[in-house]
């Protein structure tokens, strides 16, 4: 099995990403493992700290594993939005492949300053497991918004981006490129899209030369997705639209079965629905791959 890095340099080179889906249960595991598969294309589960808590941090990280092993499948693990060292060796302690320490709150020169030092730390526990550093503003939460935040002070320069990588030692960078955590209404109703700024993207890849990940990808307009991966964005992060799909699978399956008790059979159309979700966007992220493929 590659190693995650080894996964994101060839991503790099054939100009695809890797899909990143939140999970919090076993129908989102289900759901990203059963769209994986049947794409035949590598998946990322992430889990933040509030995820991680509500499953348990090692008891997810064993069930991951388990499936990795009894299918040689290619799925990664993630311990996604960490706000501290201590959730940071945590999770380095219980094997994740991968780390976002996000102090992106902090001010510039503090971020820099606490990230490097997790840096160092979480390597001493687990050379090979990759961290990413966050810089710039989002904005918070995978939910539904009722307006959008203003974040047009908060996004990464190209600068910034490179002095952050220089002096931290980060793998892997989050920039802020006109993405936002989360979607509004009118997203969810498909009605607007996020727009991403590609040249920025652009211009902070040669900047820094690392690894680039787009949070905040639910609602992201198709075009979007695909300029931005050309423009060197190797991981996508979704996690509204899969939560969005959760919900109604969910109430799809107790309006199905309005007296049954048994979840295994409430559930599945929940499962479905993430499904289909995840589908769409392994298609989108894995393009060139599916080109090569059928050439
Ligand atoms: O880390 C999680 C993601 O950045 C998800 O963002 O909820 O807008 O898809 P999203
Ligand atoms: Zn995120």
């Amino acid at each position: 099995m590659q190693s995650l890095r080894e996964l994101l340099q060839e991503a790099q080179k054939t100009g695809v990403a890797l899909g990143h889906f939140n999970i919090s249960d076993l129908v989102l595991v289900k759901a990203v493992f059963a769209a994986a598969r049947e794409q035949n294309v590598p998946a990322l589960v992430g889990l933040s700290e509030g995820e991680r808590e509500f499953v348990g941090t090692r008891q997810i990280a064993a069930f991951v594993k388990s499936l990795r092993e009894e299918f040689d499948f290619p799925i990664y693990l993630n311990a996604d939005h960490t706000h501290s060292l201590a959730k940071g060796i945590e999770a380095a302690k219980a094997g994740y492949d991968s780390i976002v320490f996000d102090l992106s709150a902090l001010p510039f020169e503090e971020n820099v300053r606490q990230t490097k030092q997790a840096v160092e730390a979480l390597k001493s526990i687990n050379p090979s497991m990759l961290v990413e550093g966050e810089i710039g503003d989002i904005g918070t939460g995978s939910e539904i918004h009722e307006s959008a935040p203003d974040l047009a002070k908060g996004l990464t320069s190209p600068q910034e981006a490179k002095q952050f990588v220089d002096s931290t030692g980060v793998d892997i960078l989050a920039p802020a490129v006109g993405n936002m955590h989360g979607m509004l209404k009118s997203m969810v109703e498909g009605e607007t899209k996020k727009h991403l700024d590609i040249p920025r993207i652009a211009a902070i890849k040669k900047a820094a030369n690392i690894f680039l990940t787009l949070h905040g990808g639910s609602g992201t307009e198709d075009e979007g997705f695909r300029k931005a991966i050309a423009a060197g964005i190797n991981i996508v992060h979704i996690n509204t639209e899969l939560r969005v799909a959760w919900r109604h699978g969910l109430e799809q399956g107790l309006a199905k079965h309005p007296d049954e008790v048994a979840p295994y059979k409430i559930l599945p159309p929940a499962i479905d629905a993430v499904k289909q979700a995840v589908a769409g966007r392994l298609r989108l992220f894995n393009g060139n791959r599916h080109a090569a493929q059928s050439a």
